[in-house]
């Protein structure tokens, strides 16, 4: 088995495999529901028969799914009807352990859609059957949840199906890793590297139709999220001898049939070649140009396409497809000896198109290839070549340009898949799945440098196998002191040896012969093997040979047995493949090229190199031995390909092949281990940690020794004696049905725990949260305080100042303007301008003015002025015609008789009005007389008799020209304004007024005596009318007045309660007067 350790690996990861009876149900591998406990058959889209493993039942027809099931477990027979069972059935898949054993269906099974890829993901590897997908799987969880490198190791001879295998386990994981934009091109990169490759590194052999003449070791780097970002490609030893000659039944590499096929005629032509591959020397060896299984047209689309997702442009195609058409023209290049036997090219028009093609001289390339040239001594010695020497030249050079072009294309294809850290920004390191696709064990009827090489590789890698599977198991047990039975396996280490040590080893030997002066030749190598290993046990030649084995080896031939088997190697070719020369003055001539990728291949410094460069054996040895270095550092998955039948034929299984493969795969040897062992082991500190929660007296922390820790755990857990044992330094699981249960058990607690830590760190976050909130309210609060404190401080010291200087600049403030007063002087100032701003008179009636200080005085009388000023300005803009007209009377009224008359100001308030009559009260006859005077003013008196001092109700008409008294409609006195003399009224309260006429004129009555209630109104207009302003007598006492020809009448006034007016005794007429309050 790879045993207990592979099993542990798997187990290790968390998802460790059932062996009991639930592993005895598979869900179906085909698209058909799963219907438990019944057989179900589907018919698939390509007509297979696909069935349902359910449960015990099916055991019979299908058997079982995991070999270590097999109840005869040691019986190679029954190992083998196992695996025939399930190829019947189309199930491929079986498991040894973790090991997957796949056995090539050669036709197509519904087992690769995307609902199958999706019912792998993310599920435990026991729970489903066995399938690629489990695997693939299972590594990404481990390198997910470890993050630990991984690498998926595929085995198997020629047309096992390990390529397959890989293209499906890169599908894998295209469609289930997490994508994004730039993934998805990394993806389709990872993808679209395999058709180029293949197209430039497959060819058709005898064993497969697309077999990998190249070894394959693609890592595929996965971010923290668990997508792939990049990827990085290995290659191993091209066979590059296929390009120029092919066994019978086989073809070179695929890129030349399919740009005869499918390029496009102006490609072609471009090229110079036309589409019959029969036209080519180097495509006619194995006399099989066309295969039915291989569309050639159609794996050129592909192959175009996946070149430009892999991002070559145009011109790099084109440069990339004229080597590959060089290498065809270098084919048909033909010699012929001339007289001295020296080749000469013959084929002119082939050097054209090679110059052409590769971009150098034609003339340099032509001497080139009949021309040697050697550098002795310093000196450059040109000889010319014979036919032979000329085409193996020839050959020399369509080998190098094919291989070195094929290296470059491995190169171009890894900058694309390059891991461009910039382009994800905050992406922590990768991990690294690597996927190990190298050619298989081959054996042919001849088998040469070439299968020596490859089955080398096969032989280092079942060393690998074996060192970390079968030995270091066994070791591990022994070390830990658990009772174990060793199990019998063929260790290979011994045929490794024979190939790769040091001085001793074939290779050696080979580079030995190699490097030596003198003639060197395949024989002579044969020789020297002979003569170094003839005792080697797994070495044969003719003449070390019995006389029983002797006839079937050849004189040229060795044979080792290898652990696959026993291959004859013909030595023929062995000393000129390891050298792998080319002239020098090719190499020259390929340095000057311009074709960019040849120029890339071909360095100057190799011209100028004196160190002579590694066989292509030694390179080889080195490149597996890093190869080695790289995969034992990852955790390896296996997959053991086999094939059941020669012939590429579906349900054919051919049990001696099968049988074969079994045993050279050490598949029963893989199964015993696995049986015999424990399917987990643990260091005990490392089982403690990851098992601990599950025990009280464990968790959280154990502070004794691990041993007893998990001694105490797994008593905790129930574990019987025969279910595991304690090692030195482990603790050793024989079931894993019983670490499935523990894990289970984890899983639920796991559960828990994630929801107390969740709750705890909620807790602990929040009360973070909170106690920084605090602080943060704190600091706050008293930085505010501070402030606020210092503000109240501040402006205390600067009231106390202000305070203090007040005080001082009142005490000094009737001194002159010095320091001591200045502010408060300043202040006196402020403070009064501050007042008077508030505090400005409303009107111009409103006389109120702050008391200024002394020191503004004058300013505020200044101020008081322009206040004044500007309102009486404001409000004599405001002023209309009509109170412009109503003030000037009123100030004319104002000038006659303020301080004058008592009853002034009482009609100060009172507006004067136009008139007191209207038109309607006057009569119209009287309106007639006077309509050419315009009427001015009308008021109702009382007219007083000159003689008795009746008095009468009588109208006062003013006109332009002369105040008229009216008695209804007879005018009764008309007083022309020349006329009046002067106007008198008494200066106490009462309302009568004389008119004073001139007495000359005889046409006149005499003075009027007239009563109005509007007496200032009335006599202010007759006043301004009559243009009488100065003439107006305000009296004390009594006033005299005319009543016609020189008689004399006398009005007394004097102040009464109440108004009274009448004739006394004296004849005069007496008029009482109100006291008023006013004056
Ligand atoms: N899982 C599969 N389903 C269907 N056909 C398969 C499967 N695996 C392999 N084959 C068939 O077998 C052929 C050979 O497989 P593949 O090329 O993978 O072999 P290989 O092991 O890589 O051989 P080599 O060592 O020569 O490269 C494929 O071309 C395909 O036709
Ligand atoms: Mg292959």
């Amino acid at each position: 088995m790879p045993g207990a350790r592979t099993c542990s690996l798997a187990a290790r990861r968390g998802l460790p495999r059932a062996v009991g009876a639930e592993a005895l149900a598979e869900p179906p591998q085909g698209p058909e529901p799963r219907v438990p406990g019944q057989r179900a058959q589907g018919l698939g889209a390509n007509g297979i028969r696909l069935s349902m493993e359910s449960a015990l039942t099916a055991r019979d027809r299908v058997g079982v799914q995991d070999f270590v099931l097999l109840e005869n477990f040691t019986s190679e027979a029954a190992f083998i009807e196992n695996l025939r069972k399930r190829f019947k059935e189309n199930l491929i898949y079986t498991y040894i352990g973790s090991v997957l054993v796949s056995v090539n269906p050669y036709k197509e099974l519904e087992i690769y859609t995307k609902q199958n890829m999706e019912r792998y993901r993310g599920v435990s590897f026991y729970e489903v059957s066995p399938h690629l997908y489990a695997i693939a799987d299972n590594s990404y969880r481990s390198l997910r949840t470890e993050r630990r490198d991984q690498c998926i190791l595929i085995s198997g001879e020629s047309g096992a199906g390990k390529t397959e295998a890989t293209k499906k386990i890169l599908q894998y994981y295209a469609v289930t890793c997490p994508a994004s934009q730039q993934v998805e091109t990394v993806k389709d990169r990872l993808l679209q590297s395999n058709p180029v490759l293949e197209a430039f590194g497959n060819a058709k052999t005898l064993r497969n139709d697309n077999s990998s003449r190249f070894g394959k070791y693609m890592d595929v780097q996965f971010d923290y999220r668990g997508a792939p970002v990049g990827g990085h490609i290995l290659n191993y030893l091209l066979e590059k001898s296929r390009v120029v000659h092919q066994n019978h039944g086989e073809r070179n590499f695929h890129i030349f049939y399919q740009l005869l096929e499918g390029g496009e005629e102006d490609l072609l032509r471009r090229l110079g070649l036309e589409k019959n591959p029969q036209q080519y020397h180097y495509l006619v060896k194995g006399h099989c140009a066309r295969v039915s299984s291989i569309n050639d047209k159609n794996e050129w689309k592909i192959m175009r396409r996946a070149l430009s997702v892999i991002g070559f442009n145009d011109s790099e195609v084109e440069d990339l497809l004229s080597i590959v058409a060089s290498v065809l023209h270098l084919g048909n290049v033909q010699f012929a000896a001339d007289e001295q036997g020296n080749a000469q090219v013959t084929t002119e028009n082939q050097i054209k198109y090679l110059a052409r093609l590769l971009a150098v001289d034609g003339s340099v390339l032509r001497d080139a290839l009949i021309h040697k040239k050697i550098i002795a001594k310093g000196e450059e010695l040109v000889s010319p070549l014979n036919l032979e020497q000329a085409a193996y030249a020839r050959d020399a050079l369509a080998k190098a340009v094919y291989g070195r072009t094929f290296s470059w294309l491995v190169n171009k294809v890894n900058k694309s898949l390059a891991y461009k850290a910039k382009k994800f920004p905050g992406w922590r390191s990768t991990t690294v799945l690597g996927l190990l696709d190298i050619y298989g064990f081959e054996v042919f009827q001849h088998n040469s440098f070439e299968q020596f090489c490859i089955n080398y590789c096969n032989e280092k890698l079942q060393q690998l196998f074996i060192e970390l599977t079968l030995k270091s198991e066994q070791e591990e047990y022994e070390s830990e002191g658990i009772a174990w039975e060793p199990v019998q396996y063929f260790n290979n280490k011994i045929i490794c040896d024979l190939v790769e040590e040091k001085f001793k080893g074939i290779i050696s030997i080979l580079d030995e012969e190699c490097l030596r002066p003198g003639d060197a030749t395949d024989t002579t190598f044969l020789e020297k093997l002979e003569e170094t290993v003839k005792n080697h046990p797994h070495f044969l030649t003719h003449k070390l040979a019995d006389q029983k084995t002797r006839k079937s080896l050849g004189r040229e031939e060795f044979r080792l047995s290898h652990y696959a088997g026993d291959v004859t190697y013909s030595v023929a070719g062995f000393l000129d493949k390891n050298n792998d020369l080319l002239f020098r003055n090719l190499k020259e001539t390929m340095c000057n090229s311009e074709n960019p990728i040849i120029n890339q291949c071909f360095d100057r410094t190799e011209l100028t190199d004196k160190k002579r460069p590694e066989t292509a054996a030694t390179q080889f040895k080195n490149s597996l031995s890093k190869l080695m270095e790289i995969l034992m550092s990852k955790e390896p998955s296996y997959i053991r390909c086999m094939k059941p039948n020669d012939a590429k034929q579906a349900d054919r299984f051919d049990e001696v092949l099968i049988r074969h493969q079994v045993k050279y795969l050490g598949l029963m040897e893989n199964l015993r281990v696995r049986r015999a062992g424990f399917a987990y082991r643990r260091k005990y500190e490392v089982f403690l940690q990851r098992y601990k929660s599950l025990c009280p007296e464990t968790w959280p922390t154990w502070d004794g020794r691990p041993y007893d820790g998990v001694a105490v755990l797994v008593k905790h857990l129930g574990y019987k004696p025969e279910e595991y044992k304690m090692g030195r330094t482990k603790i050793f699981i024989r079931f894993p049905k019983t670490l499935f249960a523990t894990e289970d058990a984890l899983e639920v607690r796991k559960q828990s725990l994630a929801t107390k830590m969740q709750a705890t760190w909620r807790g602990f976050y929040r009360r973070k949260k909170f106690l920084t909130m605090k602080r943060s309210a704190i600091t706050i609060q008293s930085w505010w305080r501070g402030t606020l404190g210092r503000r109240k401080a501040a402006k205390r010291k600067w009231a106390v100042e202000t305070i203090r200087r007040f005080i001082k600049g009142f005490i000094y403030r009737n001194h002159p303007r010095c320091p001591e007063n200045e502010y408060f002087l300043d202040y006196i100032r402020f403070s009064f301008l501050m007042n008077l701003k508030r505090n400005l008179p409303k009107n111009v009636l409103d006389k109120s003015w702050p008391t200024p200080p002394p020191s503004l005085c004058e300013a505020s009388q200044l101020l008081r002025r322009l206040c004044m000023q500007n309102m009486v300005w404001t409000y004599c803009k405001r002023i209309s015609p009509e109170w412009k007209q109503q003030l000037e009377q009123k100030v004319i009224a104002s000038e006659i008789f303020k301080g004058k008359k008592d009853n002034y100001p009482q009609s100060v308030p009172r507006l004067f009005i136009n008139t007191r009559l209207g038109r309607e009260e006057i009569n119209t006859k009287v309106l007639q007389a006077l309509e050419n005077e315009g009427l001015k003013y009308a008021v109702p008196v009382v007219k007083y008799d000159r003689k008795g001092y009746k008095a009468r109700a009588r109208q006062l008409l003013l006109t332009q020209s002369s105040a008229i008294v009216v008695e209804e409609a007879k005018i009764k006195q008309r007083i022309d304004y020349a006329n009046l003399t002067g106007i008198s009224v008494s200066s106490l309260s009462d309302n009568l007024f004389v008119l004073h006429v001139h007495c000359e004129d005889n046409k006149q009555k005499g003075d009027v005596v007239l009563q109005s209630d509007h007496v200032i109104e009335t006599l202010t207009k007759t006043a301004i009318l009559a243009n009488k302003i100065n003439n107006v007598n305000i009296n004390q006492g009594s006033i005299k007045f005319t009543v016609g020809q020189g008689k004399e009448g006398i009005i007394d006034f004097i102040s009464g309660s109440e108004l009274l007016i009448a004739k006394a005794k004296n004849g005069h007429l007496t008029v009482v007067a109100p006291r008023l309050n006013s004056r």
